[in-house]
């Protein structure tokens, strides 16, 4: 029976790049939806950019591009990783469209004919100076328990405690360094503490989570017992300035709300089906009617369960749509047995693995490897996926291959066996064929790591049978032409099998073993069979090299920052509540106190160069500072991109009176730094020597005919 299966992956926030630990996502859902394909079942794989919310607003806007601008390009620059990755989506769309705003507004109109939208006046931090409303991550001030300062809203990165923003000492702003005001207003909340919610989520989040046990303990353990009302009603609303989707009001009038970017994420799976739907033709109730007989699954990382089981499928329940069949959760990435660290360069993104010269099957390959269907954390251990892509890839797999090609090739005019093919094949390599229906089970289960397992030990099979009969000694001996041919011939069939069960992890690997075996593209059907008699083959060419060592010390050495940065960027929290995200910050903190033992200067790419924002600046005000001795207080003038204030370290050289209309050079895209006498937005370029010990600091000037805000490259 023809299964109709709808297949997504997370969506990625559009304002990062793509690195190894969204690739275990990408690449497990992706094997997934190849391997449906070969079943021949129709099943789609759609995905998208998730665009909105503060974090992408304020990215945009320090980079001095409007928010369309930098979701353009973030969405360029993802659809390139992906396809780098083999990773084949039926449509990667971008959450900020018309189709997802229209599912939004008629999701959330549905909710309110429902009765389950409220609106309440909250009181949050406000931002007088920015003129917005702080989410969490973007507070920042002194941990109330032990004191360190500059930590966020949420949670102290130095001694660990939890706690709400409201009590940091001395807070402020790390949008503007202002102090944060308590200030309240409306917003909706979706009442997910309404029993018909809770009914609901009782009933068949269990069902939705069913094929992972860790999934359902944590659900058990969100909704309480039976009776307990342990949720909470969820707040989907955010002020302006916001980007995103307004919410609309009464009879279309303005409401100066917007859709919270957790809010339409998830509709953005529906907004990209919908898109491929009518390029496709195909009929978008079939998949998402409340009717609906196809299967939907959410590949997600375990951080975004809540968001996936809880609120997603009350939402669309109450809104009249059918609910996923099923979430399947994985696990989060380490590297060599710990988070991934810029400092130790294991913090690898997509493109520059791509840009190392490395191929992106062996990555699929040992992630596959890996990947068991469960919540567990995942290991990239280095030496390890060296070692297992040579010995299991090269050593067992493609051996098989080009111990036989070229004598069947120089020997039998590229013919394989014409006659005894089938009969000679079960009784010298049994149950390899047989293989399928068991191999199938486990990818279809999401176990790839057992049914890699199982393709090696087949492979390891086909090699003792290699060993035993030792090709090239019977090419070599007299009156051997016959068992010569009918060993390879067989080695050749075994090949073939073996790349139909690897072809959903390696496609490009596949496709190149299918060219050489002179096949149409392979199904998981075509596992019943061997090759025709006499079969004609093409000449082999090496399909795939084995891993250096060196290459991936390249990698490493390629990822590793050991400048250290200035001042911690606003960390992108779109999640505050999100473990993952906090993970990772506290990841970046960490990185600030390694790159500090590490001061060596490496070389950089082109690319990196082209993070550092470089504009003519117009000295457009120079004040002395006061109780400052080494500081002069500019106020730059960038043309289009506005004025900035910013603190330099040029007092020995300059008197401030001197600088006045001259243009220099400044870094624009710095993060901002709160100094005790403000807040500082860049830094104007001077050179110095490099010890410090002659005197002397020079300010950098453009030749004359720039202007405030041209670019410097
Ligand atoms: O956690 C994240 O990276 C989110 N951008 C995932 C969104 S998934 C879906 F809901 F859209
Ligand atoms: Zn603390």
């Amino acid at each position: 029976m023809t299964r109709k299966i709808l297949v997504t992956s997370a969506l990625p926030y559009a304002n990062g790049a793509i690195h190894l630990g969204h690739l275990v996502e990408y690449i497990q859902t992706d094997i997934w939806t190849r391997f449906q394909k070969m079943r021949g079942h129709e099943c789609w794989f759609v995905c998208a950019d998730d665009t909105h919310g503060t974090p992408i607003m304020l990215r945009a806007e320090k980079e001095g591009v409007t928010p369309e601008q930098l979701i353009a390009r973030v969405h360029a620059e993802h659809s390139r990783d992906f396809a780098g990755f083999h990773v084949a989506f039926d449509n990667y769309y971008t959450t900020h469209s018309d189709e997802t705003r229209h599912y939004a507004e008629d999701i959330f109109g549905k909710l309110k004919a429902a009765g389950l939208i409220e609106v309440r006046s909250i009181e949050q931090h406000y931002d007088p100076v920015k003129q917005m409303f702080l989410p969490d991550r973007f507070i920042k001030g002194e941990c109330p328990k032990c004191g360190a300062k500059d930590q966020y809203g949420d949670a102290c990165e130095s001694c660990g405690a939890a706690y709400a923003p409201t009590e940091l000492k001395n807070p402020y702003s790390a949008v503007s360094g202002a102090q944060p005001v308590l200030k309240s207003s409306d917003h909706y909340f979706f009442k997910l503490s309404d029993p018909r919610c809770q009914e609901f989520l009782r009933r068949a989040t269990r069902e939705v989570c069913k094929a992972q046990p860790e999934a359902i303990n944590k659900l058990q353990e969100w909704l309480g017992e039976p009776g307990e009302n342990k949720l909470t009603d969820w707040d989907i609303s955010r002020d302006a300035p916001y980007f995103g989707f307004e919410i609309p009001g009464e009879s279309g009038k303005s409401t100066g709300k917007f859709f919270y970017v957790w809010l339409d994420a998830p509709i953005g799976y529906m907004g990209s089906f919908k898109n491929f739907c009518a390029r496709k033709g195909l009929d978008f109730d079939e998949f998402w009617g409340k009717d609906s007989k196809a299967e939907l699954y959410h590949f997600i990382g375990k951080d975004i369960l809540y968001f996936h089981a809880l609120f997603w499928p009350a939402e669309l329940e109450h809104a009249g749509y059918r609910v996923p069949t099923s979430v399947f959760a994985h696990g989060f990435l380490t590297v060599d047995g710990a988070k991934m660290s810029k400092s130790r360069g294991t913090f690898i993104t997509a493109e520059s693995y791509l840009a190392q010269g490395l191929n992106p099957e062996w990555l699929r390959y040992y992630f596959a490897a890996k990947l068991n269907g469960s919540m567990e954390d995942i290991d990239l251990n280095l030496e390890d996926f060296t070692q297992r892509v040579n010995s299991d890839l090269v050593g067992k797999y493609i051996n098989i291959a080009s111990r036989a090609a070229g004598f069947i090739a120089k020997r039998f005019e590229g013919k394989l066996l014409h006659s005894h093919l089938n009969e000679r094949f079960q009784a010298e390599l049994p149950g390899i064929m047989e293989a399928a229906e068991e191999i199938a089970a486990l990818y279809e289960a999401r176990d790839s790591a057992r049914a890699l397992r199982r393709v090696m030990a087949l492979a390891d099979q086909v090699n003792q049978y290699v060993d035993k009969n030792q090709p090239w000694v019977l090419a070599k001996q007299e009156g051997q032409d016959a068992k010569l041919h009918e060993v390879c011939s067989l080695l050749i069939n075994a090949f073939r099998l073996l790349t139909i069960y690897l072809k959903p992890v390696l496609p490009k690997l596949a496709q190149r073993a299918e060219e050489f075996l002179n096949v149409a593209p392979l199904h998981w059907a075509d596992a019943g069979h061997l090759l025709p008699p006499a079969h004609l083959i093409n000449p082999y060419e090496h399909l795939m090299q084995r891993i250096d060592p060196k290459q991936i010390e390249a990698l490493v050495a390629a990822n590793r920052e050991s400048l250290e940065p200035v001042a911690a960027p606003p960390t992108p929290a779109a999640d505050p509540q999100s473990p993952q995200r906090h993970a990772q910050h506290q990841q970046a903190t960490e990185d600030k106190v390694q790159g500090q033992a590490e001061p060596t200067l490496q070389h950089i790419s082109i690319d990196d160069f082209g993070k550092v924002d470089l504009r003519i600046a117009r000295i457009a005000d120079a004040q002395h500072v006061e109780g400052a001795d080494k500081l002069i207080r500019l106020t730059l003038d960038l043309g289009e991109g506005g004025t900035r204030n910013v603190f330099a370290g040029i007092k020995s050289a300059y008197d401030p009176a001197q600088l006045v209309g001259r243009l220099t050079v400044m870094v624009a895209n710095l993060a901002p730094r709160k100094m005790k006498f403000g807040l500082s937005e860049g830094m104007v370029l001077a050179a110095s020597d490099t010890d410090g010990k002659s005197p002397g600091l020079f300010l950098l000037s453009p030749d004359s005919g720039a202007q405030p805000g041209m670019k410097v490259k």
